[in-house]
């Protein structure tokens, strides 16, 4: 069991952040082969060049509060990511943001209420559906995973261990499905046996948290 009172610090955001953007850039062919079976082929590029430009915005908030960083995040995707994928991870930020403004730390409730409001605002503005095949498959999953560890009292660590194995399972049960959201989607049937993108870049978002938050 982990300590309780280990809230996740100001500091740790901007850790989990600069872990995102190095994942994110490690895995930027991977995500770019996986959108070229079943979109146009720049799911990592366009990620990529996202997080580098927020990585270079980021010491100028690091002083700053959780909700004034993650709305700088948001800003920073909105700004330099076309495609489906920009204005989508530029919501959930934004909308993380809006769950902690002001907040120097976080718990693991906040935690549960700001990964919410970003799912919230990516349905939003996607308006897809779970099992759609889009990154709302591996975020939905791991917010359930989160809530289920918190209501069985589960420490800060083990809480964000399962929703990356929640958010890992999610991802892979995209695979069979078919597309009814963004580019994959004008492939309909063809689109079934390729895992999605969008869903795998989510997942790494979830894996580095439980890395580096607790
Ligand atoms: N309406 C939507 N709601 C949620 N996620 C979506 C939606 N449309 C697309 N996506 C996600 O975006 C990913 C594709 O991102 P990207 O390739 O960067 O953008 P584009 O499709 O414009 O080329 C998909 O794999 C999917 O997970
Ligand atoms: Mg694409």
């Amino acid at each position: 069991m982990g300590d309780k009172n280990m809230n996740i610090t100001r500091d740790k955001i901007i850790t989990w952040i600069e872990a995102f953007s190095a994942a994110i850039a490690e895995n930027k062919v991977y995500l770019t082969d996986l959108d070229s079976a079943i979109g146009d082929g720049d799911h990592g590029v366009n990620m990529d060049r996202g997080f580098q430009a927020v990585l270079t915005k980021l010491p100028s908030v690091s002083n700053q509060d959780i909700g004034a960083i993650l709305k700088v995040v948001g800003m920073t995707l909105v700004s330099t990511v076309g495609g489906a994928s920009g204005p989508l991870y530029g919501t959930f930020f934004i909308q993380m943001a809006r769950k902690t403004n002001g907040k120097l730390e976080l718990t693991l409730d906040d935690w549960i209420a700001t990964i919410e409001s970003g799912l919230d605002g990516v349905i939003r503005r996607g308006k897809a559906n779970p099992g759609d095949k889009t990154m709302i498959d591996s975020i939905l999953p791991a917010l359930e995973a989160l809530k289920t560890a918190a209501g069985n009292d589960k420490s800060l660590a083990e809480a964000l261990s399962a929703s990356a194995q929640a958010a890992h399972q999610g991802m892979e049960d995209t695979i069979p499905l078919v597309a009814k959201r963004g580019r994959a989607s004008y492939l309909g049937e063809r689109s079934a046996g390729h895992q999605d993108p969008g869903a795998t870049s989510s997942y790494l978002l979830f894996k580095t948290a439980a890395e580096v938050l607790p």
